[in-house]
């Protein structure tokens, strides 16, 4: 079998980033709820998402710019410093879209998209009452990464409390059941996935069910 030799030396920005995302897959998608400064609520989604610690629970995305300006989320974050992620789920990937559009900065995707906002209890940003898992954060660092003309902003946020449907929860709400949340993942360009083949395999240095951190 060959292999095609790249290198992101030389290649354009567009290239590169088409690169990344077809090749760290599936990602998970950050769905994102903020508010300004003035109040206006925010949500938007962000597949460049993971978690960065674990005690504290910290976790980052990284966002573009949009014209050269800061996205509404990233300038909410800035003067609100607080934010909501929630999990893409089955059932919510429509409303998940929509909320991608470029909408100007006095419209709320809460609105376009139909969904409830219900006020938080650590952040000025409200949640998303449909969705069965939220994460309230703060945040913890921004830094500017990248070219200065389209830089990207790595915002990393510290979780101050979960709110979690009780139906996906596990042993009494101490774990979130895999199965039962059903996250959707983003693949390269349009493509989606679901998570509905899941499968389980024991860690060979560990004893069946003991779950120690990485
Ligand atoms: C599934 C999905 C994942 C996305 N991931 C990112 C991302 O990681 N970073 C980013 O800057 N934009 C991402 N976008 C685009 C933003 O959602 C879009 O620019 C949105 O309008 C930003 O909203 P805001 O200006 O209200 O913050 C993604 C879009 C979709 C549909």
């Amino acid at each position: 079998m060959s292999y095609r030799v790249i290198d992101p030396a030389g290649l354009d920005r567009r290239q590169i980033y088409r690169l990344l995302v077809g090749s760290i897959v599936p990602r998970p998608i950050a769905w994102v709820s903020s508010i300004s400064q003035a109040g206006v609520h925010n949500l938007a989604p962000f597949s460049f998402f993971t978690c960065v610690c674990h005690y504290p629970p910290m976790i980052s995305l990284s966002v573009g710019v949009r014209g050269g300006d800061y996205k509404h989320t990233t300038q909410n974050i800035l003067e609100t410093r607080g934010f909501v992620v929630h999990a893409v789920t089955n059932g919510l990937e429509e409303q998940m879209n929509v909320c991608s559009g470029d909408f100007p900065p006095g419209v709320s995707e809460f609105e376009m998209a139909g969904l409830t906002p219900v006020p938080s209890d650590f952040v000025p940003a409200p949640r998303v009452a449909e969705a069965s898992l939220a994460m309230e954060c703060r945040l913890h660092t921004l830094l500017t990464l990248g070219d200065p003309q389209h830089p990207t902003h790595l915002i990393i946020g510290e979780i101050l409390r979960w709110h979690v449907r009780e139906d996906v929860t596990a042993e009494e709400g101490k774990y979130i059941d895999p199965v039962k949340l059903q996250p959707v993942g983003r693949l390269a360009g349009n493509h989606y996935c679901r998570t509905q083949d899941v499968f389980f395999m024991q860690r060979p240095d560990r004893k069946p069910g003991q779950l120690t951190p990485s």
